[in-house]
């Protein structure tokens, strides 16, 4: 087989595209509610590096710094210290993400989500319960490691077990659960902030969301296909089944996905090998490096993390802070919901170019916004007005981030690997969004120090190009079985002279 490397021999007839059963839905929740322990972090984080009580106790320079006289908006929270606390998480979620790729293909899907959430469940009773820093970076090590699990395996668990027509409304349930768990945090940081020990109760609450999405994965099975690609044939059948409904001829699916499990058994190479190869491209650059790449580059981190703090200096009290960055999560989430509702009806591009056109008017507005009124140095004081039209800024920021980078990041890459390649695949592109954040993260708020408004440019040039690069080199997916995917490179402009395959090599289908 040339090129194509995947492609199915012969026509494959009768599977089912778009029937959706009330056991794929429940399955598909439960898989996607993996998404709170991610976003339940974000949002905490963020909120309780800017309570006194946390600061007083492990950063105590940093209060002394806001207490001198004229602060420097953009330099108050500039400590190296504070801001591992944030992204040592990030560090520990590469680490697994990348064990992740290896595991899920010996161990399913299924169980390298119940190992995160459980993972995560004893790092957030390690922060609940910290006395010194030592404990609260280790707790937080282990949040890293059960995200970095449960993104690897929730999204790929998603997008195969999912029906194909509907796949990307089913997908974006992954971020829509990041979104809840970043507005359950946003709230539960609002309802603790006036209490001495408020920041305890919002590290250990971590316990919940980690709760319900490991009891949830108790109870679901693996995705077929990595049942089949476990020789588990006999459960894949009983699972397919359950998902695709009794009534439902199923053998079509179930040949197909043996058969394409036959053939990515048959190219004996190691997978972190094969996706160098050159017919992998179009996969590696974008499914591994672009999109998570540029999902962090939209600087979507920088405003959730410092939503509060931002607020917070730019002028509005300690509760308006979080006011504010609860008005952004509910504008987040109702976004997303626009998403699912867009994404298989007019594709993923539509939704990615928009979206880009609308963070980068945002980010260029609030740059300006803030190099006119706080002055150039930062030290002058934003007037409530003007802090609110931040605040409305951030708001279609956060509204064109929650339609394309936001779900799209995770929906996009799950559905273009092939079998063979897609647990290492995926694992590449959360290693690399993890790594992107964690320097980002680190490297934020002297940014922001230094370059000041300036810094939201930057983010805007990236977000220019990533609009430009998603028009030029991003085919559209939307629709196709994963098994078809690998049929848009070979009409793609330029992914095309990578994956060259003979005319028998695909198969006629109808969708
Ligand atoms: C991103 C996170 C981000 C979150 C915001 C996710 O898709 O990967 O980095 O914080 O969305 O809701």
């Amino acid at each position: 087989m040339a090129g194509g490397g995947f492609a199915v021999v012969g026509p494959v007839t009768g599977i089912n595209n778009g029937k959706i059963t009330l056991s794929v839905v429940i399955t598909c929740i439960v898989a996607a509610s993996c998404g709170l322990i991610f976003g339940y972090d974000i949002g905490i984080s963020g909120g309780v590096t800017t309570m006194p009580p946390f600061l007083r106790k492990f950063f105590p320079s940093i209060l002394r710094k806001e207490s001198g006289t004229k602060p420097n908006i953009y330099c108050v929270y500039d400590s190296q210290l504070l801001t591992l606390f944030t992204s040592s998480l990030y560090l520990a979620g590469l680490a697994a993400s990348l064990v992740a790729g290896r595991l899920t293909k010996i161990l399913g899907r299924r169980n390298i989500m119940l190992l995160g959430g459980s993972t995560f469940l004893v790092g957030a009773a390690l922060n609940g319960g910290a006395v010194n820093i030592a404990m609260l970076i280790l707790g937080r090590i282990l949040l890293g490691f059960g995200v970095g699990f449960t993104n690897q395996s929730a999204p790929i668990y998603l997008s195969e077990v999912a029906p194909p027509k509907w796949r990307g409304a089913f997908n974006t349930g992954f971020q829509f659960f990041i979104g809840i768990g970043v507005l359950a945090a946003n709230c539960i940081n609002y309802a603790t902030s006036k209490h001495k020990h408020g920041w305890r109760i919002s590290l250990g609450l971590a316990i919940v969301p980690a709760a319900i999405m490991t009891f949830g994965a108790i109870f679901i099975s693996d995705s077929p296909s990595s049942l089949v690609e476990r020789n588990k044939l006999e459960q894949a059948k009983k699972a397919l089944i359950h998902i695709r409904g009794k009534d439902t001829d199923i053998e079509p699916e179930l040949a197909l996905l043996i058969k394409n499990s036959e053939i990515a058994k048959a190219i004996n190479e190691e997978p972190f090998r094969i996706i160098f190869q050159r017919q992998y491209r179009p996969q590696l650059v974008i499914g591994m490096i672009a999109i998570p790449f540029f999902q962090q580059v939209t600087g979507i981190n920088i405003i959730a993390f410092y939503a509060p703090v931002l607020f917070q200096s730019v002028g509005f009290g300690n509760d308006s802070a979080l006011i504010a960055a609860i008005i952004l999560g509910m504008v987040n989430i109702v976004s997303i919901l626009v998403s699912s509702y867009a994404v298989d009806r007019y594709g993923r591009r539509i939704l990615f170019l928009q979206g880009g056109i609308q963070m980068f008017i945002t980010q260029v507005g609030v740059a300006i916004v803030l190099a006119l009124t706080t002055g150039t140095d930062g030290t002058k004081h934003i007037t409530k007005g003007y802090a609110i039209l931040v605040l409305v800024l951030m708001c279609f920021y956060a509204a064109g981030f929650g339609w394309s980078w936001g779900p799209l990041s995770w929906l996009v890459p799950s559905e273009i690997y092939p079998l063979k390649i897609r647990p290492i695949g995926q694992s590449m592109g959360v290693g690399m969004n993890f790594a992107t954040t964690f320097v980002l993260s680190q490297t934020f708020l002297s940014m922001l120090c230094h370059f000041k408004y300036g810094t939201f440019l930057f983010y805007g040039g990236w977000i220019f190009a990533m609009t430009i690069f998603v028009a030029l080199f991003l085919p559209e997916t939307k629709g196709l079985p994963l098994d078809m995917v690998h049929t848009v490179w070979e009409k793609h402009w330029y992914w095309r002279r990578f994956v060259q395959s003979k005319p028998e090599d695909t198969i006629n289908h109808e969708y």
